[in-house]
């Protein structure tokens, strides 16, 4: 067992009062499949409910009612325990707006906000792409974040960037096929990445939980762990008894109507307390994978 995460005690979430599919930018979405408005805000709310039962910390974000995607909260920007935030540069115009309500909690939290860009000039980034995790900010590139967007980080805030590129329709955000789990376990999804990111994915996990398709695409990678609770939307026996052997208590929350959205726990929630400190990540280097 490795040591619990140093975050994931405060975390931040949008409530759903303007959740809908008004247009399609990931596979699970349909424009015919609209969430069920009650049953989406009692979801969500056993989801908050959960977090808080496992010790965590819940700030709430009101949802611009012009971005039905806003309710993803992990894609808001990326923040760390000492007051930094790099807000996203979402890839698609229809998520662009959220970083204007985002943009302004980080800074009336205090956060000192930096970004990689903004109106589609500059990289792309979406933090649902970025974890610490070993020795840097591990950062998915390739559907959403650019791989400009690593030197970005890497220069802004003077630490290590290792990217693993994504290559699966799919698996849009590294916090699909990625969860860390403590310090040295995290499930993966490998098929996620190409072969040489998946080579590299080898390296920075030393206690690699493979999930398989069924358990991917049913996003038990999206899940959340709060001190030694983890919140799942769907577990597998055998994930359960892989997870429960480490100590871990499995909660499941069904999270059903965010699925339409293509995204679950993880997604919903924004850890705002990564231990970033570049003492502890020193570098301000990029390290991408090589095939
Ligand atoms: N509809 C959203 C999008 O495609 C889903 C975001 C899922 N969020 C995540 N962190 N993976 O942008």
């Amino acid at each position: 067992m490795g040591q619990p995460l140093g975050w994931g005690r405060r975390q931040l979430m949008v409530r759903p009062d303007h959740f809908r599919i008004d247009y399609v930018i990931n596979p699970f979405m349909s424009t015919q499949d609209q969430p069920d408005a009650e049953l989406t805000m009692k979801q969500w709310d056993s989801l908050r409910q959960a977090i808080i039962d496992a010790g965590g910390e819940v700030d709430v974000l009101a949802q611009r009612p012009d971005s039905p995607d806003m309710v993803y909260a992990m894609n808001l920007g990326l923040a760390t325990s000492d007051g930094r935030a790099m807000l996203s540069h979402m890839r698609f115009e229809p998520r662009r707006k959220e970083s204007l309500t985002a943009g302004d909690w980080f800074v009336g939290h205090g956060f000192e906000l930096r970004r990689t860009g903004s109106d589609g000039v500059g990289p792309h980034f979406e933090s649902g792409d970025a974890f610490v995790f070993g020795d840097s900010l591990v950062v998915g590139y390739g559907p959403r974040t650019d791989a400009d967007a690593l030197k970005h980080l890497a220069a802004e805030w003077d630490i290590r960037v290792r990217g693993l590129r994504i290559a699966h329709e799919g698996m849009y955000h590294l916090d699909l096929p990625f969860c860390p789990i403590d310090s040295t376990h995290a499930l993966v999804y490998p098929p996620a990445f190409d072969a040489a990111s998946q080579a590299e994915l080898a390296g920075i996990v030393p206690d690699p939980i493979v999930l398989t398709d069924e358990e991917a695409f049913a996003f038990s990678g999206n899940s959340v762990v709060v001190n030694e609770t983890i919140i799942m939307p769907a577990c597998s026996p055998r994930l359960r008894e892989i997870l429960t052997g480490l100590g871990l208590r499995v909660v499941l929350v069904d999270l059903s109507e965010f699925h339409k959205g293509g995204g679950s726990a993880r997604c919903l929630t924004n850890p705002v307390d990564f231990d970033l400190t570049p003492a502890a990540f020193p570098g301000g280097e990029v390290v991408l994978p090589t095939a």
